[in-house]
């Protein structure tokens, strides 16, 4: 679904990202449908958000590529089919969620999803109704009238993941989703992360973030950004797919022997 291809970033001289491979497939569960949560870790300064810009398609790679498979319609001899095809990302192709959930201070809530809604096809005619629906689900509803300055740090949050949702992009990625938030609101944007990946078969959360547990606890595969000895730049140095080791998908995740394993196991990486 998506495939990062030997992306390497330097600024001058300075080599921050070398050689990064790798690639997001589409897990299929016997009879289940849902979406994926993919976490990209590491260390404060080693290059998430330099990697996350990449993949937003913000930020062009000094080589190497970003590409996605998307479905397309496609006109054949039997009419309108929706075909699978690649293409290299570009900016807009995901829904982006930054760290400070930047809003336009002039847009109430509702002025803002509406905007967002009126750029998906799909909610032509049905962009209020879709709204209401995300706003009850988000439990924000109440603030549909306020602009960003009257709202939390965690509505304001809400009302970014509900925007991107709302825009229709299959991915959906997010940098430090998790920071800056207090332990019970922490635990609330966990449960709507994964609500979105169990609600939605077709999206893709790409997670970036320093806090190890929380996003262990959340993903189905986790990628480690590191360095390797005697080299410049950071590279993915280890891929751990958490529902081979039974970790994905479940909300007690954090009292497995197994987890904690894990953690062990990614510090020795960083
Ligand atoms: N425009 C730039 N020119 C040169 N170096 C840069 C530039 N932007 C970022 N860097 C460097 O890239 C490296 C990675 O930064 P990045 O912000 O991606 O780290 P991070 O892993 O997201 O850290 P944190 O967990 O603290 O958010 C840092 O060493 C930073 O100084
Ligand atoms: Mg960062």
């Amino acid at each position: 679904m998506l495939q990062a291809e030997a992306v390497s970033l330097s600024y001058g001289s300075k080599c921050i990202l070398r050689e990064i491979n790798f690639s997001i497939r589409d897990i299929v569960r016997p009879g289940l449908q849902q979406g994926q949560v993919v976490s990209l870790i590491g260390r404060s300064g080693i290059g998430k958000t330099q990697l996350f810009r990449v993949l937003s398609g913000l930020q062009k790679p000094s080589s190497g590529r970003i590409a996605i498979r998307e479905r397309r319609p496609a006109e054949t001899g039997k009419g309108v089919i929706e075909v699978w095809q690649e293409r290299t990302v570009e900016p807009g192709d995901m829904g982006v969620i930054f760290q400070n959930y930047y809003q336009f201070g002039w847009r109430t809530v509702r002025q803002s999803l509406l905007l967002a809604a009126k750029q998906n096809k799909a909610l032509a005619g049905i962009e209020e109704e879709a709204i209401r629906e995300y706003a009850g689900r988000f439990d924000i509803a109440d603030t549909m009238h306020h602009y960003p300055a009257q709202l939390s740090g965690g509505q304001q949050q809400r009302v970014s993941i509900i925007q991107q949702l709302l825009k229709g992009a299959d991915f959906l990625l997010l940098d430090e989703p998790f920071s800056g938030l207090d332990i019970c609101v922490l635990d609330k944007v966990t449960e709507l992360l994964l609500q979105v990946s169990l609600s939605d078969e077709l999206k893709t959360l790409i997670i970036v973030s320093h806090d190890i547990p929380t996003a262990v606890a959340i993903s189905d595969t986790v990628f480690i950004l590191g360095r390797e000895a005697g080299k410049e730049g950071s590279t993915i140095v280890r891929e751990i797919d958490l529902m081979e080791r039974g970790l994905a998908w479940r909300q007690d995740v954090r009292q497995d022997k197994v987890f904690s394993e894990t953690l062990a196991e990614i510090k020795t990486c960083l």
